[in-house]
């Protein structure tokens, strides 16, 4: 598992690698499912790590990758001549996962007519690459991934029960990163420690404010969206106390899937807005134009939603909204179990705010 990198410690995570542990010794078949980006493949080949056959091949096809003409002898493989193009005796993936193990990648994109081809084959473990009359007698164990509702795919006949069946004997279900934030700050230290050293970069605090609006955030592209977004905010920063564009990301939550209540939803459109009108309240081309809000309706709106700006040195500070520019804002966040590795300062008050980098308050408790 280590040599995998696998980040978490949640109790929703923890449960899953209990389910890795229980379903690695053996050789049923499995199928995870999850949103993209929870980490599928990356726990698929922990399955295989952690089984007896970690010494063999884990081979992994994307059925959604390759086009549907190409698949089946991708799956099974060819014999030269078996079609226009077939130059040369190919295995095929199966064949090449003998005795590891196989991992279908966004099985819910594998086509109709290639489904009961599969079926027998997981079913006699037996191919006859295209082309051959010759029988070849496998082992291998399949995991299957998708992000998509198989079950609702086999009640609208877009995949087939039997293999569904056949496929989902021991279902792993991934949760989304927004449901097991106590595992953010762990992974975040993590892609920070990883891509400083690939970049050449020592980075030793993350303030604790840029950990807080990480957790905050609902990572619609889960674990990989959290990589990305660390990456860039590794590239970005010149020190060693870690540089993050807050606005892009809310910018980002404006239009994410992720959101829940129309709250939410008011919430983040006003902040998009502002965004946009580079936080001009008023005048034809300010926010409340946009929004189609009498100014001082918006300025209510702000307030009721808390989105301040910076008046002071002091982020804490509660602000009048005195002037019509922002050029920069805050955004309350509740209370996260930030592992910041530097600390900051906490105002007296609980309802805090904060600003989207500051070095004096980034280096506060990091010096
Ligand atoms: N628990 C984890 N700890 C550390 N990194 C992880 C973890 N889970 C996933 N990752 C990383 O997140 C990224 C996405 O993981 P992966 O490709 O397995 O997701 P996926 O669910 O297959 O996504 P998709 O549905 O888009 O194919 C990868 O770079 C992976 O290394
Ligand atoms: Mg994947």
């Amino acid at each position: 598992m280590s040599k995998l990198d696998l980040i978490g410690s949640s109790e929703k995570f923890r449960a899953v690698l209990d389910r890795i542990d229980m379903v690695a010794p053996v050789d049923s078949a499995v199928m995870i499912q999850g949103e993209t980006g929870t980490g599928k493949e990356v726990i698929a080949q922990a399955i295989h790590q952690a089984s007896p056959r970690r010494h063999s091949p884990f081979v992994a096809v994307n059925c959604a990758a390759i086009p549907s003409a190409l698949l089946e002898s991708e799956l099974f493989g060819h014999e030269r001549g078996a079609f226009t193009g077939a130059v040369a005796q190919t295995m095929g993936r199966f064949q090449s996962a003998d005795r590891g193990t196989l991992f279908l990648d966004e099985i819910g994109d594998l086509p109709l007519d290639l489904q009961p081809k599969l079926l027998r084959v997981l079913q006699e473990m037996q191919i006859e690459r295209l082309g051959s009359g010759r029988t070849i007698q496998l082992d291998v164990r399949v995991v299957a991934a998708t992000n998509q509702d198989l079950w609702r795919m086999v009640q609208y006949r877009k995949f087939r029960a039997d293999l569904y069946f056949r496929l989902n004997v021991f279902p792993i279900t991934l949760p989304p990163l927004r449901e097991r934030k106590d595992d953010i700050p762990f992974l975040v230290e993590h892609f920070v420690q990883k891509f400083a050293r690939r970049q050449g970069k020592s980075i030793d605090c993350i303030p604790e404010e840029i950990m807080e609006v990480l957790v905050y955030h609902d990572w619609p592209g889960n674990i990989r969206e959290l990589q990305n977004v660390v990456e860039r905010a590794v590239i970005i920063t010149k020190g060693p106390v870690l540089e993050l564009q807050v606005a892009e990301l809310m910018a980002h939550s404006a239009g994410s899937t992720a959101i829940k209540t129309l709250a939410d939803a008011e919430r983040a459109h006003i902040v998009a807005t502002l965004e946009a009108t580079n936080w001009v309240i008023g005048g034809r081309h300010g926010a409340a134009t946009q929004l189609g809000l009498p100014r001082t309706t918006l300025i209510t709106m702000m307030q009721r939603h808390r989105i301040f700006r910076e008046t002071s040195a002091h982020p804490a500070e509660t602000p009048e909204l005195r002037a019509e520019t922002y050029d920069r804002f805050f955004v309350p966040v509740p209370r996260a179990r930030s592992q910041g590795s530097c600390s900051v300062q906490e105002p007296e008050d609980t309802d805090r705010v904060y600003q989207q980098s500051s070095p004096a308050r980034r280096t506060a408790g990091g010096e």
